[in-house]
């Protein structure tokens, strides 16, 4: 099982699952370093922000309300697609995942 990530400079590849991670914890084991996690995933920093470009076609869990707080001070919030990627985890079911990387302020 896969998923697709775009880094910042618009380079894509895929990467496979590893259940029971989280999404920011599989991206930076990848060596998304631009992905800097700052608070390791408390849901308090908002530097591990992604957009999952497909979220309607996957069962994300909802967004909580301090994750949703944090994402709305962000400059590249999308409300359909911006998540935290601290609070995704990873499981089969996110088979052809789409995750874009985006600018950090
Ligand atoms: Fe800090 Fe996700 S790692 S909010």
């Amino acid at each position: 099982k896969q998923i697709t990530v775009t880094d910042m400079q618009g380079q894509t590849r895929e990467v496979e699952i590893n259940p029971g991670w989280s999404l920011m914890e599989l991206l930076r084991e990848n060596d998304y370093d631009e992905i800097l996690a700052m608070c390791g995933g408390a849901c308090s920093c908002a530097t591990c922000h992604v957009h999952i470009r497909n979220a309607d076609q996957l069962k994300l869990p909802p967004v909580e309300e301090d994750e949703e707080m944090l994402l709305m001070t962000t400059e590249a919030y999308d409300a359909e697609r911006s998540r935290l990627s601290c609070q995704i985890p990873m499981t089969e079911a996110m088979d052809g995942m789409q995750v874009q990387i985006v600018e950090m302020d």
